[in-house]
């Protein structure tokens, strides 16, 4: 199942949209099909990718008010493996015209239910307030991603978003997780971004992101002609901070499938550990074993601190140690992503930074075959 991810914060002009569309693009360039929703009247994240006003044109608008399915919604991009469901500005009026309807909540998850599969990522860009679209977008996601700008206020109205979030795992999305916050418009040779960064690391710890995107102009001349900065101008470090994003976000998915794959490591050992008699065993063992899931197969009394251990934080069991090498050696995300970004680089005349690569990447379709049953017309 992939994994959808709603780009949020109430603050307006920290990059959200930026974030949205070139963590997208980036993740589509890795050859990771990747579904871009556009949740925001203003319609930045559509008119960034280069679709033109078009008040006949399916919208997520249709999608919430179950007007249309998301399929009828799907638009290609000239990414090939990037496709979009655009927004329209008549979306405002939904925030109203919902608030009796039935499930308005769960309306964006309902629509997208469908064809979420079919993606690896969907990302979700979310308008400028906590109302009921960006409510929408965080009961249809897995995880948000906070972009944030490194100022002295930078902490205030966060508490907010992180308020909602709470709220939100209480009542309708409980998996809701914080895929991070990252450093938008970032500029490392200031002594206040060096200062707000410290207080954002002590605050978010690990899910500060590791990578900061850089104020650059090319991220904001994008937009005007269409196009992601990896489409624009693949050398630039606003297309490649946004790369290394993606990059790292897909070492998050990786961590998930660890997880996943020790707690199968885990369950097998279960099933030894039934098989076995613990009716000898001291009876602090017992206690451990009837508390946890977990009970590693030993008959040692030795072994019961291990097995609370365990229970406690399921993350830093041992038994994660082989499953982890194995997936890291059969998906190298950064490999993975590298591979692609150099290939689009050697696709790309240096001096250039106009059309051609886009005709280029659109020039190698057929390479790959899109997801199934997808509407390719835009
Ligand atoms: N890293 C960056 N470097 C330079 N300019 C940037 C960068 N990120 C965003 N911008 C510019 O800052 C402005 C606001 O960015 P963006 O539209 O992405 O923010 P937003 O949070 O989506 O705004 P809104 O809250 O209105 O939806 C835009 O003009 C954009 O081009
Ligand atoms: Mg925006």
């Amino acid at each position: 199942m992939g994994r959808v991810i709603a780009v949020a914060n109430q603050k307006g002009g920290v990059g959200k949209t930026t974030t949205a569309i070139n963590l997208a693009s980036s993740f589509a360039a890795a050859e990771v099909n990747t579904l871009l929703v556009d949740c925001d009247p203003q319609s930045n994240a559509s008119s960034g990718l280069g679709l033109v006003k078009d008040p006949e044109r399916i919208s997520t608008y249709h999608l919430l008010m179950g007007a249309a399915s998301a399929e009828e919604a799907l638009k290609t991009t000239v990414l090939k493996q990037l496709w979009i469901i655009p927004a329209h500005k008549n979306l405002i009026g939904a925030n109203i015209e919902l608030v009796d309807g039935e499930r308005r909540e769960f309306r964006l998850k309902d629509a997208l239910a469908p064809i979420r599969d079919r993606y690896q990522f969907v990302v979700l860009d979310c308008p400028p307030a906590l109302d009921l679209l960006t409510l929408n977008a965080l009961v249809a996601a897995d995880a948000v991603l906070i972009p944030m700008q490194a100022e002295y206020f930078a902490l205030e109205g966060i508490s907010e978003l992180l308020d909602t979030v709470e709220r939100i795992r209480a009542s309708f999305n409980p998996d809701l997780a914080i895929e991070g916050v990252v450093l938008t418009m970032f500029d490392d040779r200031t002594n206040l971004a060096q200062q707000v960064t410290a207080e954002l690391k002590r605050y978010f710890g690990d899910k500060l992101c590791a990578t900061t995107i850089p104020r650059n102009i090319r991220l904001a001349e994008a937009p005007s002609h269409g196009k992601a900065a990896l489409s624009y101008d693949i050398k630039s470090r606003g297309a490649e901070s946004y790369m290394n994003l993606a990059k790292e976000i897909i070492g998050h998915q990786l961590s998930v499938k660890e997880m996943a794959a020790a707690a199968a490591a885990r369950s097998s050992q279960r099933t030894v550990a039934v098989n076995e008699p613990v009716a000898s065993a001291p009876t602090v063992v017992s206690e451990a074993t009837s508390a946890t899931i977990d009970q590693p197969p030993s008959e040692e009394p030795s072994q019961a601190p291990t097995a609370e251990i365990r229970a406690e934080d399921p993350v830093q069991a041992s038994s994660t140690e082989a499953p982890v090498d194995e997936i890291r050696v059969k998906q190298p995300a950064d490999a993975l992503v590298e591979a692609r970004v150099e290939e689009i680089q050697s696709e790309q005349p240096a001096e250039e930074a106009g059309p051609a690569p886009v005709e280029e990447i659109r020039s190698e379709e057929g390479a790959g075959d899109p997801p199934a049953e997808m509407d390719k017309s835009a």
